[in-house]
């Protein structure tokens, strides 16, 4: 904090030698902005998310904030973000570059490429890949149910205790991506997941954090020997360890036969030859990318979910009902029984509303000039999609602020999706990962709801169900009680 301190100052000086910065004609509406510091003060004060909510009653839907020298708009509502991610869903398509994220992922992987060739064509062969186009026998569903199997195992060692889920649904997530990327598990004491672990949460700690706000606001601090190099020796660590499982399916592939996502971008990098944007350290950032990308969401949400479901018995056992009845005399269920059960869709969708999984997005940028709600952005704007407004606004839902999944049903009780839930975002940018997220969530709800009931702890107080604010909002530590049903 003292480096904090000092670091203001010494921009505070250079305020005194700077004119005033201006914005550009027709630019959303904002706070005066400090030349070089920008917004930097309004954002530093006690609460952030309820100064930039103040901003927004003030500004409207479409703000601009100052972070640094940079320009950033923040886009929040239903209407406003469809206009953006849908409509003029190319003009806003980009992603920033040279921010501190960018840096970390040294420029490569799906998630942060700029709009473009290579991002194209590494997300249309992700995707491709993900929906199960050769990658080995096994389908994706098999894939989840069958690491769904050491939950149960797990679960019914400690049926009538209580214990911790986080590790748990942690595990889960990341060995599905395990399965996809390199169709292999790891046991959570394994080596390679407690460093997959420790390295990715160490980087997401520095990204949620002041260092890299400073960073990204401040090109002279990036040399200086602050915290914020932790985060790239934590990612030495992650490509020093993936490095050798891409070397073993190299040696053990057989070329047209897929086993797995590495395997289908060697054949790929045989199919494409060394001229296009497949090359090998591509593979290893994406990799990386994905599982960080698919992990931390998934339990997240997952740990929401439970913590709803414990609190609110009743509609646990109503998604028990239907689940029994819509499974009766199955071994196990599949995502096209989804179809058959509204009120667990609904649910599942709910618990997805009130998660706010990713609650800014990721940012967007502008790709050329253009325009958002009447107003003028130029190209190479930083653009701040706010999805969790558009997931608790008033007017588009029954029960904005609530725990409710009335919010997904008709009058007729069938499952309905309100336009205004975008959790995964929309538009060309759209979560890469939506469909396995979805299918993973609903078929680890529904195993799970169908063999236990989940109790919250006599002796746990009363559930808190505030969120800890980062790139992924993360519910609070808290045990659960399981008993075999
Ligand atoms: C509940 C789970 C998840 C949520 C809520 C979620 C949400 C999001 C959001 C909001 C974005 C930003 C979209 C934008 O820029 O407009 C995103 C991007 C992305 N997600 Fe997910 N995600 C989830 C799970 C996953 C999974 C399981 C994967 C993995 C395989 C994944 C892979 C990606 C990738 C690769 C991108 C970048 C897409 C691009 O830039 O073209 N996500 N996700
Ligand atoms: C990289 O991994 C090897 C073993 O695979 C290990 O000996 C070495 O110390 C690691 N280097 C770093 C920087 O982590
Ligand atoms: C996003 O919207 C939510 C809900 O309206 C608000 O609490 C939060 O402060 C907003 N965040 C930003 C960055 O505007």
């Amino acid at each position: 904090m003292i480096w904090l301190v000092l670091l203001l100052l010494i921009s505070l000086c250079f305020f005194l030698i700077q004119v005033k910065s201006q914005r550009p004609k027709n630019f959303p509406p904002g706070p005066t902005a400090l030349p070089l510091l920008g917004n930097v003060l309004c954002l530093c004060s006690d609460n952030p998310l309820a100064a930039l909510e103040r901003l927004r009653r003030t500004y409207g839907n479409v703000y601009s904030l100052y972070i640094g020298p940079r320009a950033a708009v923040v886009v929040s509502g239903t209407q406003a973000l469809r206009e953006a991610l849908v409509t003029k869903g190319v003009d806003f398509a980009g992603r920033p570059q040279d921010m501190f994220v960018n840096e970390v992922n040294e420029k490569r992987g799906v998630i942060l490429a700029d709009y473009g060739q290579k991002w194209k064509e590494h997300r249309r062969f992700a995707l491709m890949t993900m929906r199960n186009f050769g990658m080995g026998k096994q389908s994706m569903e098999q894939r989840i149910l069958g690491e769904l199997q050491y939950t149960i195992d797990h679960l019914e060692k400690n049926a009538g205790k209580v214990l911790s889920p986080q590790t748990m649904f942690h595990t889960v997530a990341s060995n599905v991506i395990c399965q996809v990327l390199f169709n292999k598990r790891y046991e959570h004491h394994e080596e390679f997941m407690i460093t997959l672990v420790n390295s990715f949460c160490e980087i997401t700690k520095i990204i949620n954090g002041p260092w890299a706000f400073l960073y990204d606001s401040f090109h002279w601090v990036r040399h200086l020997p602050l915290p914020f190099n932790k985060a790239f020796e934590a990612l030495k660590r992650l490509k020093n360890m993936t490095i050798p499982v891409i070397n073993e399916h190299k040696k053990s592939r057989v070329p047209g036969e897929p086993r797995d996502f590495v395997d289908c971008y060697l054949d790929e990098l045989d199919k494409r030859g060394t001229d296009s944007s497949f090359c090998i350290n591509e593979l290893l950032m994406n990799c990386l990318v994905l599982h960080a990308a698919g992990t931390d969401t998934t339990s997240n949400t997952l740990l929401c979910g439970f913590l709803f479901l414990m609190s609110k018995p009743h509609i646990q056992e109503r998604c028990q009902q239907e689940i029994d009845q819509v499974l009766e005399g199955k071994d196990y269920v599949v995502f096209e029984d989804r179809h058959k059960m509204p009120y667990v869709q609904a649910v599942n969708h709910e618990v997805q509303r009130v998660a706010k999984t990713v609650p800014l997005s990721v940012f967007h940028a502008t790709t050329k000039d253009t325009e958002l709600m009447g107003y003028s952005i130029p190209k190479g704007t930083l653009i701040i999609p706010n999805l969790s407004s558009a997931l608790s606004e008033e007017g588009q839902w029954k029960f904005p602020h609530e725990f409710n999944p009335e919010n997904f049903l008709n009058d007729k009780g069938e499952f309905v999706k309100p336009d205004a839930f975008m959790p995964f975002s929309a538009g060309p940018r759209l979560c890469l990962g939506e469909g396995l997220a979805r299918m993973e969530l609903f078929l680890i709800l529904v195993t799970l709801l169908r063999k236990f009931r989940f109790i919250w702890p006599e002796d746990a107080g009363e559930p808190d169900y505030e969120l800890v604010f980062g790139i992924t909002m993360t519910p609070k530590p808290y045990n659960m009680k399981v008993e075999i049903r």
